[in-house]
């Protein structure tokens, strides 16, 4: 970046869009929890569901050992393979064998975890998360929250009637970059945003091809329990690993990748709910028995007045966007899912006037206070901001940066923007019943 590119920045973002580094303290419940975590106290952690998002969040939590004095005492997978490395790999992280247990009801009943991780596939995410509040244990619960409108309220229900400290895993609403960018939408640098555009592609048949399904045996898992709240059928390992593509199980592009998209959208324009959503798309792209759509768009309006365009192909890799538009500047996020690359670009004249006008434009990479390099297009899903925000959030009882309201919220928009695609009919929100309905409840 220039000397002068640097100061321009200075000028365009002003004061009050200064970027930050430091964290977002959230008030304190209402209603204050009785349990305390002392300073010197140990955390201790179970863990349900250990595949491969499920390692992820195991070498996170080891990471933060020492820092945040957390282990992971007992490690819970139905599949007996995943359970032994699970307790492999955190024997190794912590020089301590965890139990390890099948079912989900024996780390419920274990009176010394604090709290429980859950990265089972997402039919099981809300049910499994109202068991651990109901057994009154904090939560870190993957994405997406649910995907049944009443499993998702009852879950969240269950959260905030146990008052327990449950985040919700949209990690990238803890990173840095991402904070930073969402005070510039926050201050007001944007002007009225009346559009955000979000284009995340991808080439491949995604979610296809786990390596898992020829190995898997049924004599080595519990089928039932992996359906959990679904009809009974005979065993399918293609449906236990390639969930994503299976209708009854996932809405694919929805609760995969547009769950942390629109969760990010909530967050940088405050307004959690969408009042109405069209959807379309189809499987054009892989022919391979998959159900979930590999070519999806759909359109949410919010009741501040903007439109969120979501649109995901999985034939083409065409470059993935976000863009915030508003009438004083855009903020745009280059790269796909959790990229650290933002620029504020200056909204000055039109293309029809000026056809130069991209040229002349001010345009400001959003960069952390002491940074100079230019932030990569993507991340990992490795980043530890998230989950030390859960243990951090779990000794001091303010709640985490994704609540089961952000979860409820995010779980709301995928639903719908799913049921549009399935039913081919626009479908509103329906807030005062909470329900998802296909006629507007404002004119009803
Ligand atoms: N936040 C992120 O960036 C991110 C990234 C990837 C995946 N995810 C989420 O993680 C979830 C899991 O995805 P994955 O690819 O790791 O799946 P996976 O199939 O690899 O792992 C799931 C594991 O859960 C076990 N399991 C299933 N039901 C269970 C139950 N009732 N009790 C105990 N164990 C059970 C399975 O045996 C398996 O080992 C998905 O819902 C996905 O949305 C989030």
């Amino acid at each position: 970046m220039t000397e002068s590119s640097r100061t321009n920045r200075r000028e365009f973002l002003g004061n009050s869009a200064a970027v930050i580094a430091g964290g977002v303290v959230l008030p304190r419940t209402a209603l204050s929890y009785s349990k305390t975590i002392g300073a010197n106290d140990r955390i201790a952690l179970a863990h349900v569901g250990i595949g491969n998002r499920g390692r992820d969040l195991d070498l996170i939590a080891s990471k933060l050992k020492d820092s945040h004095h957390v282990e992971m005492v007992a490690v819970c997978d139905l599949w007996t393979v995943n359970r032994d490395k699970a307790a492999a790999t955190n024997n190794a992280y912590y020089g301590r064998a965890p139990r390890a247990v099948q079912h989900v009801d024996e780390i419920l009943s274990m009176k010394d975890i604090d709290g429980v991780m859950i990265s089972t596939p997402e039919h099981s995410h809300s049910p499994i998360l109202k068991m651990v509040a109901e057994a009154g244990k904090d939560a870190y619960v993957e994405k997406p929250m649910g995907n049944v409108m009443a499993e998702a309220k009852a879950a969240r229900d269950a959260v905030l009637q146990a008052n327990t400290i449950t985040q919700v895993g949209t990690q990238h609403r803890s990173e840095p970059y991402q904070k930073a960018a969402h005070q510039i939408a926050r201050s007001g640098a944007l002007g009225d945003v009346s559009k955000v555009e979000i284009v995340w592609n991808y080439h491949g048949p995604r979610w296809r091809g786990r390596p898992e399904v020829k190995q898997i045996r049924e004599q080595d898992t519990d089928w039932s329990k992996w359906l959990l709240t679904k009809p009974a059928r005979p065993f399918d390992p293609q449906m236990y690993f390639e969930f994503r593509l299976y209708k009854e199980f996932s809405s694919g592009i929805p609760d995969q990748w547009m769950s942390h998209a629109i969760d990010m959208v909530h967050w940088f324009m405050d307004d959690d709910f969408p009042v109405s959503s069209v959807s379309h798309g189809g499987v054009f792209a892989w022919h391979d028995g998959r159900e979930t759509a590999d070519t999806f768009q759909t359109l949410l309006e919010y009741p501040k007045g903007f439109l969120v365009s979501y649109s995901t192909s999985f034939g083409n890799d065409a470059p993935s966007f976000t863009r915030y538009m508003g009438k004083k500047a855009s903020l745009i996020n280059d790269g796909g899912e959790g990229s650290p690359r933002y620029r504020l670009v200056e909204e000055k004249g039109t293309h029809e006037d000026d056809s130069n006008i991209d040229e002349k434009r001010k345009s400001q990479v959003v960069l952390l206070p002491g940074e100079t390099k230019l932030p990569p297009l993507g991340i990992d899903d490795l980043t530890t901001e998230h989950m030390a925000n859960w243990f951090e959030c779990m000794r001091s009882r303010q709640q985490p940066h994704v609540t089961v309201h952000n979860g409820f919220a995010h779980s709301v928009a995928c639903m719908m923007a799913a049921e549009s695609y399935w039913t081919g009919k626009k479908v509103f929100w329906d807030a005062k019943n909470e329900t998802i309905t296909d006629s507007n409840p404002t004119q009803t």
